[in-house]
């Protein structure tokens, strides 16, 4: 009998997250009950006037039609303005801009779209599952980018060799990252582009977390770099943004030819995203730019409790520049997995082992503060409990 299921998908992905769902199973089972800081999704709501806007705008029989794949013009116009408050970059919202389903829909498209089978891309290890999913998905080789604390996780060009950058169509990057949870100096982002400049690249970044960054840190778009719109584009996600994640709505900015190619390849692939919630997406993006603040000060604030938490009993964890994740290594002598798993089990605290983003997140978990802050402390004082047990069952030995 021939096996259910393309070879492609047998490529993509790992099987951990699933394992994670059988280890809360479990844990729940045994009656612990669940602290889930596993999956990044923020956990507070839209602003009222979002939601206000959202539910009007699903009250409206004409917002039922099928929108168009690359989004309204209403909300590119409305991107364009955002992106010219925000980073000072001026946008042309019919050729520059493209409307997706999240940042995830553009990225999982995203080799599909500017790369064919045998060629390869460089992304960053350790990254996003997708970015690596979606040149399984398209048949592209992957060239791993190694990312490493003593190099301020940020990559090396200089160590890509020359025949395989000739081969590549394009770089992917992700600064503030997840899992890591750094950002990038503004010189990384003019050394991508005078990279991918040398050996004709399309330069993608990730941004994501543009929103989530601690205050003192410097924020800063891919394309502010002179020159970047020859070859770069940004992706940017309303779910971390503006809390939106259930809405499925982002986008990407930039290069044109770029945008065109993507938008023609989701031009088959899907209808653009419910006209309601580009309304919506729209009101956002407004009310963001009459306020300074972001989404950053809440997860700073959460960030530097629950750092500070871990170090008093000693779990030496590093401070993070944005988003919503803590990178913590692990102790010696355990995997990543096996600390995860016996944390969960223990204690019910879920955590997502730093394997499942490549093989240089072995040694890590990473931890995502989508709780309110009694919550955390909550699973800051379990996590506790399980370090002083451990420690003493190793002093025992
Ligand atoms: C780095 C990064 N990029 C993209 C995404 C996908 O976000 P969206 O909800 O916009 O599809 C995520 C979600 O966690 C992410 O962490």
């Amino acid at each position: 009998m021939k096996t259910i299921g393309s070879r492609r998908l047998q490529r993509m992905g790992s099987a951990i997250f699933a394992k994670i769902e059988q280890w809360k199973r479990t844990a729940s089972a045994a009656g612990h009950t669940l602290i889930d800081l596993g999956i990044g999704s923020p956990d507070r709501a839209p602003s009222e006037k979002v939601m206000t806007a959202l539910a009007e705008a699903v009250r409206k029989p004409h917002n039922y039609r099928y929108p168009t794949s690359n989004g309204t013009l209403a909300l590119r116009q409305a991107i364009c303005r955002w992106f010219a408050h925000k980073f000072g970059v001026a946008l042309d919202a019919e050729r520059e801009v493209l409307v997706l389903m999240g940042t995830q829909d553009g990225l999982a498209h995203l080799a599909l779209a500017l790369a064919d089978e045998g060629d390869v891309a460089l992304v960053p290890n350790p990254g996003y599952p997708i970015y690596q999913a979606n040149l399984a998905l398209a048949g592209v080789e992957a060239h791993l980018l190694a990312l490493r604390a003593e190099q301020r996780y940020l990559p090396k060009f200089d160590d890509i060799p020359a025949e395989v950058a000739a081969r590549a169509r394009f770089l992917l990057l992700n600064y503030p990252g997840n899992p890591l949870a750094v950002q990038a100096p503004a010189e990384l982002f003019a050394e991508a582009l005078r990279f991918c400049e040398q050996y004709d690249l399309v330069f993608a970044h990730d941004y994501a977390y543009s929103e989530m960054t601690f205050g003192a840190v410097e924020r800063f778009s891919a394309l502010q770099v002179p020159g970047a719109k020859q070859r770069t584009i940004e992706f940017h996600s309303f779910s971390k943004s503006f809390n939106m994640a259930g809405c499925r709505i982002g986008f990407v900015a930039g290069n044109e030819q770029a945008i065109a190619a993507l938008g023609k390849l989701k031009a088959n692939i899907d209808y653009g995203v419910f006209l309601a919630v580009q309304e919506a997406g729209v009101i956002a993006l407004e009310e963001d730019m009459q306020s300074d603040a972001t989404v950053g000060a809440l997860y700073e604030e959460r960030s530097r409790r629950f750092v500070a938490a871990l170090r008093s009993f000693g779990w030496q964890v590093p401070d993070s520049d944005a988003t919503m994740f803590v990178w913590a290594p692990v102790p010696e002598g355990w995997t990543s997995r096996e600390f995860a798993r016996t944390l969960l089990l223990e204690t019910g605290v879920v955590v997502t082992p730093g394997d499942a983003f490549g093989t240089l997140g072995e040694g890590f978990v990473r931890i995502a503060l989508v709780q309110e802050w009694e919550r955390l402390e909550q699973a800051a004082q379990r996590i506790k409990t399980f370090w002083e047990a451990q420690r003493h069952a190793i002093a025992g030995e």
